[in-house]
């Protein structure tokens, strides 16, 4: 049996990873709190640990968990920009799920799109109160207007499809276009420029870090929609603050918040949000928050826990080579991944 320190576990996780895990010789021990230098002891005796998004996992607690005899870092998600993958190598092998549904994340961004601009939240509390009222409730039509892409991967190219679906144009921008896709690639600043709605698909790297801050949104059109569906620190949100108060950006959808690792994912109802900006966002009538939930779906938390437990099995098998592995052995994760044929180290 391997043994597996589950971090940060929500009710959500647990029915499908004991499912899998029982299947297939894989034991997982499910910890509420979640990884930081403070609990990493919890993984003890444990083969690996399992961690989402908003667990640390930084040099020291690398170096703890591989002083505990841990083996490898199992990521249940995509992004792994939490981890430091450098300092892992050599190591503890480091794991991810690189797709479980691109679909459950395209079609969260589309759902909030079209909330905000269509102002179902704000329909929905009024009816609720027999408020039948449509003042202030004036929307616009997708149709014709401009979709601005960054990041054209998995998620992208899905939330491309739907925009078109809706009769708009698409423009993208990524750091390496797909060829062959028939996507009309533009540089940033034209995106900024030409967007009606800007959805954010690509990962957060050193490059990527506050991409959409002051300066982009001085380039970007009046009554502009930003939707983030892929990482917080993707947008420098006291920019983003500005921007709105400012009338300059329309609308802004937030599934991801830069500073949302001590506050989504638990209810905080009751309590007194220490966080001022993003308290301030919320209460903006064009902003939508949701807290880092456009990855839930069934159909994501099975292929999550199903491809968690293979990657784990075929590590723990005896060849020991794992496609999903993230190795920093040529000191480029991506490159590294495509071209490997055997074990990181
Ligand atoms: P992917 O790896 O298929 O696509 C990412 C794209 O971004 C690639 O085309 C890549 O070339 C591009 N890219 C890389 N560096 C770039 C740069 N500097 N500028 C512009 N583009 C760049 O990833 P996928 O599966 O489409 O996921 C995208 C992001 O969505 C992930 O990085 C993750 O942060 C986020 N995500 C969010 C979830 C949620 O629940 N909110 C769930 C899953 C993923």
């Amino acid at each position: 049996m391997i043994r597996v320190a589950f971090f940060d576990a929500k009710a959500y996780d647990k029915p499908s990873f004991e499912q899998y895990g029982s299947e297939n010789g894989v034991e997982f021990k499910f910890f509420d709190t979640k990884l930081n230098e403070d609990t990493a002891d919890l993984a003890k005796s444990s083969d690996a640990v399992c961690v989402f998004v908003n667990d640390t996992v930084n040099d020291r607690v690398i170096d703890r968990l591989y002083d505990n005899g841990v083996k490898m870092i199992a990521l249940r998600c995509a992004g792994y920009n939490n981890v430091d993958v450098k300092h892992a190598y050599g190591r503890l092998h480091v794991v991810h799920v690189p797709a479980y549904s691109p679909y459950a994340v395209a079609e969260h961004a589309a759902a909030l799109l079209l909330t905000s601009i269509r102002r179902i939240h704000k329909a929905y509390n009024r009816t609720r109160e027999f408020n039948f009222s449509l003042n202030g409730l004036t929307g616009f039509d997708l149709h014709g207007k401009t979709a601005g892409i960054i990041g054209t991967g998995k998620i992208g190219r899905i939330f491309i499809d739907i925009c078109r679906g809706f009769g708009m144009k698409v423009i993208a921008y990524d750091a390496y276009p797909a060829k062959d896709s028939g996507i009309e690639y533009v540089t940033l600043d034209e995106l900024f420029e030409r967007s009606d709605v800007i959805s954010l698909h690509c990962p957060l790297t050193d490059d990527t870090r506050h991409m959409i801050n002051s300066d982009a949104i001085a380039k970007m059109k009046k009554g502009v929609v930003i939707l983030n569906t892929s990482r917080g620190a993707l947008i420098d949100a006291e920019a983003l603050l500005e921007g709105i108060k400012a009338r300059k950006v329309g609308a802004a959808c937030l599934d991801v918040y830069e500073e949302e690792a001590d506050i989504f994912f638990e209810d905080r109802s009751g309590h007194i949000l220490n966080d001022e900006l993003l308290a301030r966002l919320i209460s903006m009538p064009n902003v939508i928050v949701t807290s880092h939930q456009a990855f839930l779906t069934e159909e994501a938390l099975n292929n999550i826990a199903e491809t968690t437990v293979n990657n784990i099995r075929s590590f723990f098998d005896k060849d020991g080579l794992c496609d999903n592995e993230l190795c920093y052995r040529c000191g480029n994760i991506e490159r590294c991944k495509k071209e490997r044929k055997e074990r990181c180290f």
